[in-house]
């Protein structure tokens, strides 16, 4: 017989509690506890075996290759890790308005040439959805519009579908639960509903998620667990441009980044992205420094800009793309190891066209920003740096190191700094660019500063 009972679940970690707290005791966040009707079923009868079969061994398991078909664009492909593997589960986070619905609509309508697609919109009615289609140049046949908030109901719809967009999770809700749309419970049975559905039937699913004021995904981690990709969708919406990334992926790399552009006519995929990281003041005003950053399957040079400004108070440091902590570590590096005094200043550290750098090898370019806006002499616009940079104020070796260099070459750059453990690897490319080892973070500054 089914029961009932209450409990109250925190909506940032999932966690679970039979009474109200004001602090959740797993993540610590305030007001987060939120009420939720549980229904259960009578418990099944004991299984005794496994169900999935009997085990065997690793050598007898016949492996069944990823099928995979492109989304028409190839930006999108490279990040999923080379296309659309059928039967996962991609979940696409991002702002309101940042577009992620004129994303899955484009895709939706190129794979809908050859297969089946069916677009859930429960947060817009089915009009709205035909409007940006056409505003978009986009008609099909086999695209499937659906208006539909419960999710129990679109099975019956699913019938000969090979993907399936939904747009949004936190507007679907299941009978199964009495807490309203879009609360903690929800939105994991709605996913966990959606992924029985995917795996036994071999659906593609698109899941339409939203972002919380921090920025991350709205809904308990949970949600990503259940997912085999879980992308972000970046930018600022005032600018054209947009990122998408991976933080998990099945199939495929999550270092990878796509470079979109939002155009009236749709949203764009963006293979020369040589200026979206670069100013076009760069190497006129003091403060920054380009770097190779690695991007999964490519490089792509990206311009880091500081500024370093008197404190009227505590100094602050602003970091935007960049760690707080690597930037603190940072200037205590300057500090201590070079002589430079930032203890009486603010500092602001960008990385360009809304980049996130966390690779190590982007320390030594932050340390050549910081020391050119220090000192108020420009880089050279056709320098580019890159390194790990140690406590004692060493420069690390890194990976990638003839990937980088061999970038800046095809850019056009002139000299490149690099660690000098990393000398041996790139010296084929010292006839086309001017190489510059380093060893220590006072090699770097002698050389950009003081020639
Ligand atoms: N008529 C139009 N002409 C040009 N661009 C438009 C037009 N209408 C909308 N856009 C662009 O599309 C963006 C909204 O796209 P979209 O609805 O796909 O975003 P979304 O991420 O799905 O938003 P939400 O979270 O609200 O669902 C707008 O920010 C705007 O840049
Ligand atoms: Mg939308």
């Amino acid at each position: 017989m089914a029961k009932t009972f209450t409990q109250f679940v925190c909506a940032e970690c999932g966690a679970v509690s039979p009474r109200w707290l004001g602090r959740c005791p797993s993540c610590g966040k305030f007001n987060t506890m939120a009420e939720e009707t549980v229904k259960t079923e009578a418990a099944p009868k004991a299984v005794k075996t496994a169900q999935g079969g009997r085990a065997k061994p690793l050598s007898s398991v016949v492996f069944e290759k990823y099928s995979r078909i492109s989304s028409g664009i190839s930006e999108f492909d490279n990040v999923l890790g080379g296309g659309i593997v059928s039967g996962s589960l991609v979940l696409l986070g991002g702002d309101p308005g940042i577009g992620k619905s004129t994303l899955l609509t484009q895709i939706a309508a190129h794979i809908s040439r050859e297969h089946k697609v069916l677009y859930l919109s429960a947060e817009e009615s089915c009009s709205q959805v035909k409007m940006r289609a056409e505003r978009l140049g986009l008609e099909s046949d086999s695209l499937f519009l659906l208006n539909e908030t419960c999710i129990d109901g679109i099975e019956s719809e699913l019938d000969g579908v090979e993907y399936c967009v939904i747009d949004s999770i936190q507007a679907v809700y299941t009978d199964d639960l009495t807490s309203s749309a879009g609360s903690v419970g929800q939105v994991r049975e709605c996913a966990a509903k959606l992924m029985r559905i995917a795996k036994s039937r071999n659906i593609t699913f698109f899941i339409v998620g939203h972002v919380t004021k921090e920025g991350a995904l709205a809904g308990p981690k949970v949600l990503e667990h259940i997912m085999d990709t879980v992308l972000y969708f970046e930018g600022e919406k005032q600018e054209n441009f947009r990122i998408l990334r991976a933080v998990k992926n099945r199939f495929g790399n999550v270092s990878e980044v796509g470079v979109f552009e939002m155009t009236d006519s749709g949203i764009r995929a963006v293979t020369d992205y040589s200026g979206v990281f670069l100013s076009e003041s760069r190497g006129e005003e003091p403060g920054s420094c380009v770097t190779p950053a690695e991007t999964g399957a490519r490089c792509m040079n990206v311009e880091i800009q500081t500024l370093v400004a008197k404190s009227y108070g505590v100094p602050r440091r602003m970091p935007l793309g960049v760690d707080y902590n690597k930037l603190a570590m940072l200037i205590a590096v300057l500090e201590k190891r070079c002589g430079l005094n930032f203890s009486s200043s603010d500092v602001y550290v960008t990385a360009m066209g809304g980049m996130k750098l966390s690779e190590p090898s982007c320390d030594l370019a932050i340390c050549a920003a910081l020391a050119s806006a220090y000192f108020s002499k420009p880089v050279d616009k056709f320098a580019a740096v890159f390194g790990e940079v140690g406590l004692t104020g060493e420069v690390r070796a890194v990976s990638y190191c003839e990937k980088r260099v061999a970038e800046c070459v095809k850019m056009g750059f002139k000299k490149v700094l690099v660690p000098a453990k990393n000398m041996k690897s790139v010296a084929k490319y010292a006839d086309k660019i001017s190489i510059v080892p380093v060893l220590y973070v006072n090699t770097m500054i002698k050389a950009l500063f003081k020639d």
